[in-house]
């Protein structure tokens, strides 16, 4: 049993059953969050002798954002079911990691919260099928200080592990609170659709975001094919993060290992590149960052650490994520993450 599933199962115990089950969730069979989980595992890297390793460098630029780590944190709702505070919590173990914090469209957080934590953040949108309240929560989270826009493109369906696993059929607790950044009128007027996700997206919703933003750059999150990635970047996206949602939107789609080289070949030279889904492991950041990821991005372990321990508890993961990383790092051979190339990581023989 690795550390990760050690603090999933501390989370497990403590948390209502529909909460656990929807924070593990998957899509079809879970083919693809297993697949996805042993992507990673599953490559190896080739370390060279003879460098310096005395100091290891591990900061990186993401869309403007000087950050201590490349390991980010995704956005996820219900944060506010694992701890009352949800990501005030995360937020603060975040800053203390010169690291960055996605924030769901359906955060029970309040954006001037999240801000009040000193993270750097990243709005990700969901755009609804009322239009007219996703523009409304972006100027929000641009006034707030939001860095950028996440625009998720991909679609969940998750598995019914359990009867109620989607949050909207949860009991009425404070933990299934959700869209805050809205008002209770706002919510009333968007009629019986107006919430739901749009279905009729192209590229130009991209253009649109940015405009509505005030100019925020734009990353599209769920890329994971070489053609979707260059119609993104045509559309004027500053970056692609390569995700399967964690395993959650497609039983059988490729993982996010899979799909990364060929986005990173396709659009690599132009604009970031970064990854999420499956990420568990110093030597799976190495592995991502090799392959051409600026930066990849953790969900679960995120989750599990803030219900089992709150603010303290995700500062044990990113630290320990980050320790990981440094010591795979030095026994590469690598002195700084910006070093990492294609040919250090190979296929399990
Ligand atoms: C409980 C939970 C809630 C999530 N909510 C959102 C969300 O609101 N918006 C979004 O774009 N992605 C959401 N995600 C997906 C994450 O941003 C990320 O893509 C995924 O968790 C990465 O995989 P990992 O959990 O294996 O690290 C959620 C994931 C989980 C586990």
């Amino acid at each position: 049993m690795t550390w990760v599933d050690e603090i999933a199962e501390r989370a497990d115990a403590l948390l209502p059953a529909y909460v656990a089950a929807y924070y593990r969730g998957s899509a079809g069979g879970g083919e693809c969050l297993r697949e996805g989980l042993a992507a990673w595992e599953d490559l190896r890297l080739r370390p060279s002798v003879l460098h310096d390793t005395t100091t290891i460098g591990t900061a990186v630029d993401v869309l403007g954002t000087r950050v201590r780590t490349p390991v980010l944190v995704a956005p996820m709702a219900q944060q506010v079911a694992a701890r009352p505070e949800g990501e005030v919590l995360t937020g603060r173990a975040v800053a203390e990691h010169g690291s960055l914090l996605g924030v769901s469209t359906n955060t029970g957080v309040h954006f001037a919260d999240v801000a009040g934590t000193g993270a750097p953040w990243w709005y990700q949108v969901y755009v609804m099928q009322d239009r007219s309240l996703t523009q409304r929560l972006v100027e929000r989270a641009a006034t707030a200080g939001a860095r950028a826009l996440a625009l998720t493109v991909d679609t969940t369906a998750l598995a019914p592990a359990l009867p109620g696993i989607e949050p909207t059929e949860w009991p009425d607790t404070p933990g299934k609170a959700r869209l805050v950044n809205l008002t209770a009128a706002e919510l009333e007027s968007a009629g019986p659709h107006g919430l739901r996700s749009a279905e009729d997206l192209t590229p130009d919703v991209i253009g649109w975001l940015r405009e509505v933003s005030g100019g925020l750059p734009v990353a599209v999150k769920g890329v994971l094919t070489a053609r979707d990635a260059r119609r993104c970047v045509d559309a004027g996206a500053a970056a692609v993060l390569v995700s399967t949602h964690g395993g959650r939107r497609l039983g059988t789609s490729v993982t996010s290992a899979a799909a990364l080289p060929e986005v990173v070949a396709e659009v690599g030279g132009e604009v970031e590149v970064h990854v999420d889904s499956g990420l568990r492991a110093g030597h799976h950041v190495a592995a991502a960052l090799a392959l051409g990821a600026r930066a990849v991005h953790v969900g679960r372990p995120v989750m599990w650490g803030l219900a089992s321990g709150g603010s303290e508890g995700v500062s044990a993961v990113l630290q320990r994520l980050h320790d990981e990383l440094v010591t795979t790092l030095r026994q590469m051979g690598v002195g700084d993450v910006a070093d990492l190339r294609p040919a250090d990581v190979a296929r399990k023989p």
